[in-house]
């Protein structure tokens, strides 16, 4: 069965600073967006990448694919966002063609994913898996807070949850396409991802190994250790 990929690139990145719509500032001089849909082409199962460009600029993001060289095997379409990142993965749902079994999700923000991560995640998928997540260990405890008040104030501690069973969660997120659009259609309140949405219908979700290099770009450091990571691959 066919691949498909929706890019939600839509956001504006307000913790990066003040610039461009995060998808389209710059890494070592490309967008940041064109690393992303360049990860998900290097696939050999993608055959077809749905951007969801920032509401007023589609137009702009069509160009700038149209501007760097994609692989020949796989189809694009450009399609523009919403409000939420949920509203936006939903439009690219929207415009998918119905002969495509395997559809992932994946964030222009986590630009320089592995092909081997998404490889995993779509093989797992076609395995039987129904909702598929690369997930990693994490390094830091977490604690469950109250939160404050007002800024700065302290937060109370409520928990703190076992470390070793809890798991990051990265993108590419891999679904069965009929479950996906379930989720979407039926699922409302705030959820943060789309395996979360699943989750929510009741169906099984599964964590394969993600990458560190497959780390979300959200804050002004992110750049720095972005563009030192492909500074290292040119190598
Ligand atoms: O803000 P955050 O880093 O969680 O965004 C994750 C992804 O969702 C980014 O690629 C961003 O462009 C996208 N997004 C979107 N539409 C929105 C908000 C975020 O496509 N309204």
């Amino acid at each position: 069965t066919r691949t498909a990929v929706v890019i939600p690139a839509a956001g504006r990145g307000v913790r990066l600073g003040p610039g461009a719509p995060k998808a389209l500032r710059a890494l070592n001089g490309t967008p940041m967006l064109i690393h992303a849909v360049r990860a998900m082409a290097a696939s050999r199962s993608v055959s077809l990448v749905v951007v969801v460009a920032p509401p007023d600029g589609a137009a702009e993001v069509k160009s700038l694919l149209d501007a760097h060289a994609l692989p020949e095997r796989t189809d694009f379409l450009v399609v523009p966002g919403g409000e939420s990142r949920q509203e936006s993965v939903r439009l690219g749902l929207d415009a998918l063609p119905p002969d495509h079994g395997v559809v992932l999700v994946h964030d222009a923000a986590r630009p320089l994913v592995p092909v081997d991560t998404v490889d995993a995640v779509i093989e797992a998928v076609r395995d039987g898996a129904r909702a598929v997540v690369p997930a990693l260990p994490l390094a830091d405890t977490v604690k469950e807070v109250e939160p404050a008040a007002g800024p700065g104030l302290p937060e109370p501690v409520v928990a703190t949850p076992e470390r070793a069973r809890l798991r990051a969660v990265q993108t590419p997120q891999g679904f069965d396409r009929a479950t996906l659009i379930r989720a979407h259609e039926e699922v409302t309140g705030d959820v943060t991802d789309d395996a979360g949405m699943v989750e929510r219908l009741g169906v099984e979700v599964v964590a394969v190994p993600g990458h560190e290099e497959a780390f979300k770009v959200t804050r002004p450091l992110d750049l720095v250790l972005a563009e030192a990571v492909l500074a290292r691959r040119r190598l």
